[in-house]
């Protein structure tokens, strides 16, 4: 395994960092993780070297904190830095702080969090935030000890992300949607520049875009750009050492769901490292930038925020089905795969308009709309 710095911090951080939102799970109810297959997982990233471990209230709807305490006990947690993070959406009132992080602590099974994070920051949480006395908190509980590192994750525009960063002076780290499709997106490569130049730490979370970028069968025209490659990388190692390759970025989070996906993981970041890529090969990562943004009209990622949607509309699903036949420009195999794979009573046209999802959706995007656009192509004579 690959060492890192953390921003300010004396720590040295793996290269790749173990997101716990994509265990695999039974009969696709994320609230039910394969728990043997997973703790496996989870235990042979950290027996190879894995060192940072991050989970969230919300993950595998509730269940993944309370399984991730379950499976760093016995002596794993003292080898990880365990990151998880405030429920922004849940916080109302002051006393809301101590009530989900105390929930937290007993969920974790631990006394303390190295990496505590406040959750999909964006402008309303932000403001409600200040308005609570947040950094006073925050610094309670680094002095109680409970609390060693301080952060925040972030879904919102750039002028965002610097009101953020520069409305505190103690941030240890943040963490930053980031892959070689979206560098203009959120925070992006600006945001990855001011962040590490003031000293802070930067994880990047949804590296292959929530699995969309680990597709086995690529765009031809994304793939004909990986075939120039002249290393013996997959495209999903190509992905993933973009991002190593810069000296900004901390620890890459990886949300694997098989015992592959993490041993291959593993030996990526175990080959991994700054300045690795030459000129050209940034030159080829921006021409499949460019390629694939040209064939992917949705930017869904899949995390599942946007769930349980009150109609039961399946909105990651869809907009899925929909990217993959965009991408590829098969018509009739995403209308074949919405019918068979998607419910009447979950199919787009449940919609009813409420735009609860859409207050929640860290990508922003346009659900009610988009839900619009795919059920018409995904069901209108060819
Ligand atoms: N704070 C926030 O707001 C926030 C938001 C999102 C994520 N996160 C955190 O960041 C972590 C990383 O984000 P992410 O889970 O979206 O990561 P990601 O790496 O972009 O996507 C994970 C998916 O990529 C695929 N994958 C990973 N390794 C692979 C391999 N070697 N071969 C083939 N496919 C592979 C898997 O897809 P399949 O399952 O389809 O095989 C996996 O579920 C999360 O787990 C979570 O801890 C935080």
């Amino acid at each position: 395994m690959e060492y890192r710095n953390f921003g300010k911090l004396d720590w040295k951080v793996s290269a790749l960092g173990f997101g716990t939102m994509r265990f695999p799970v039974i009969d696709g109810d994320s609230s039910k993780i394969d728990e043997p297959t997973a703790a496996k997982m989870l235990r042979y990233a950290i027996d190879n070297g894995v060192n940072y471990v991050d989970t969230a209230w919300g993950y595998h709807r509730e269940q993944s904190e309370p399984f991730v305490g379950r499976v760093l006990a016995d002596g794993y947690r003292e080898r990880v830095k365990l990151a998880t993070k405030m429920p922004s959406w849940l916080v109302k009132e002051p006393g809301d702080l101590d009530k989900h992080f105390n929930t937290q602590l007993e969920r974790l099974q631990t006394d303390y969090i190295d990496c505590y994070l406040l959750h999909a920051l964006n402008k309303r949480y932000w403001d409600n935030y200040l308005s609570l006395n947040i950094f006073d908190w925050l610094e309670r509980k680094k002095d109680e000890g409970k609390i060693r590192a301080v952060g925040f994750s972030f879904h919102d525009s750039y002028e965002v992300f610097e009101e953020i960063i520069n409305g505190y002076d103690h941030w240890d780290f943040c963490q930053i949607q980031y892959n070689y499709v979206d560098i203009e997106e959120q925070a992006g490569v600006k945001g990855l520049k001011l962040a590490a130049d003031k000293g802070l730490a930067v994880v990047i979370m949804e590296p292959l875009r929530g699995g969309g970028l680990a597709s086995p069968v690529l765009p031809p025209s994304v793939a004909e750009v990986f075939a120039r490659s002249e290393h013996p990388w997959t495209h999903i190692e190509w992905a993933l050492q973009w991002l190593w390759d810069q000296p900004e970025v901390s620890v890459v989070l990886s949300g694997m769901s098989t015992p592959e996906q993490v041993e291959q993981n593993v030996q990526f970041a175990s080959r991994s490292g700054v300045g690795k890529l030459s000129d050209d090969d940034r030159q080829l990562i921006s021409d499949a930038h460019q390629a694939m943004r040209a064939c992917s009209p949705i930017p869904c990622t899949k995390c599942e925020y946007c769930l349980p949607c009150p109609q039961g509309v399946r909105i990651p699903s869809i907009f899925a089905i929909y990217n993959d036949a965009m991408m590829f420009n098969l018509q009739a195999y995403g209308q074949r795969n919405y019918g068979f794979s998607v419910p009447k009573d979950g199919r787009a046209d449940q919609c009813i308009e409420c735009g609860a999802c859409e207050a929640l959706c860290p990508q922003q995007i346009e659900i009610i709309e988009s839900l619009k656009v795919a059920h018409k192509y995904l069901t209108e004579t060819i």
